[in-house]
């Protein structure tokens, strides 16, 4: 049966942080369109949301570091008009040094971090604005803001979707249109089974249910927030981590060099 609901594109929402995406979306009356390679997932996924919640969802088994994927995908956001939100979550990061990691490796995680939030952001984004409304959620990471030796690629990534982030928010700033950012910190998903560093080896207080992580960036999300930090109890953090920067940066515009560098004068 055709409806007019909105739809929510959730990208890797076979596990983890997107599945619980598609449940708590389904729960708010969105259709769904799930993405991600592992097909039964997705279908399995699908077929109990639409029955618990009455909705319609549909699944595109697709390779978001693979072109023909990405073109696919970018072709629906971008004719959809029901396409009212739009999830970049499916990310993925070995945790090891730069040069311990293959270059498949570092090739999947700058493609599927970088380039796939990038390219479907920039395919929605057009209607999102002739609409006048829709948003885009994009997970990044607390690793956005702290580098360790193992987590240099991945936190340069996630710097990336936070830096993205900022700036459509400021793009898109007096129109109907919303970007938020989610950064977690450590969420018990199967991300470490596959970032080379099991779960068990984290100290569990530090590490947050999935179903807790979503719930708090949907809070965050209803409440306009445009960056949410679920795990972050003092919100004074972020405004000084904000109004530091903001002065650092003023504090470079004054196009003559520091005198602790002017060594020959
Ligand atoms: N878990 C944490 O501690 C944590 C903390 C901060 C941020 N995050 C971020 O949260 C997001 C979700 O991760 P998660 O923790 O929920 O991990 P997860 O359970 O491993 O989920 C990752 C999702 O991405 C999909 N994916 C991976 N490679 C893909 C590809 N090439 N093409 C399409 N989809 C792909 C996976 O589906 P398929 O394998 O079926 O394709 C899966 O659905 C990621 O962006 C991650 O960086 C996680």
């Amino acid at each position: 049966m055709p409806t007019t609901s909105p739809i929510a594109v959730v990208t890797g929402a076979s596990s983890g942080i997107g599945a619980v995406y598609a449940d708590r979306l389904a729960a708010r009356g969105y259709d769904l369109l799930l993405v991600a390679r592992r097909i039964e997932r997705l279908r399995s996924l699908a077929d109990t949301l639409s029955e618990a919640h009455g909705i319609q969802a549909g699944i595109i088994e697709a390779d978001l570091t693979e072109e023909k994927s990405l073109v696919h995908i970018e072709e629906l956001l971008g004719s959809d008009e029901r396409i009212a939100l739009l999830v970049n979550n499916a990310g993925n990061g070995k945790l090891s040094s730069t040069g311990d990691m293959s270059d498949a490796d570092t090739a999947s995680t700058i493609a599927l971090n970088v380039i796939a939030p990038t390219r479907l952001t920039r395919a929605v984004l057009p209607a999102f604005l002739k609409r006048d409304a829709g948003a885009i959620i994009n997970i990044a990471s607390v690793m956005a803001f702290h580098s360790l030796p193992i987590t240099t690629l991945y936190s340069a990534t996630k710097s990336y979707v936070l830096a993205l982030s900022r700036g459509l928010q400021g793009e898109v700033s007096g129109t109907g249109v919303r970007v938020q950012v989610v950064l977690p910190a450590g969420t018990a998903t199967e991300f470490y089974d596959h970032a080379g560093i099991p779960l068990s080896a984290f100290d569990p207080a530090a590490v947050m249910t999935t179903e807790n992580l979503v719930d708090a960036a949907l809070a965050g999300f209803d409440q306009g927030e445009d960056v949410t930090l679920p795990s972050v109890h003092n919100t004074e953090l972020w405004a000084d981590y904000e109004q530091a920067r903001a002065a650092l940066f003023g504090a470079t515009q004054v196009g003559i060099p520091a005198p602790r560098y002017l060594v020959n004068s």
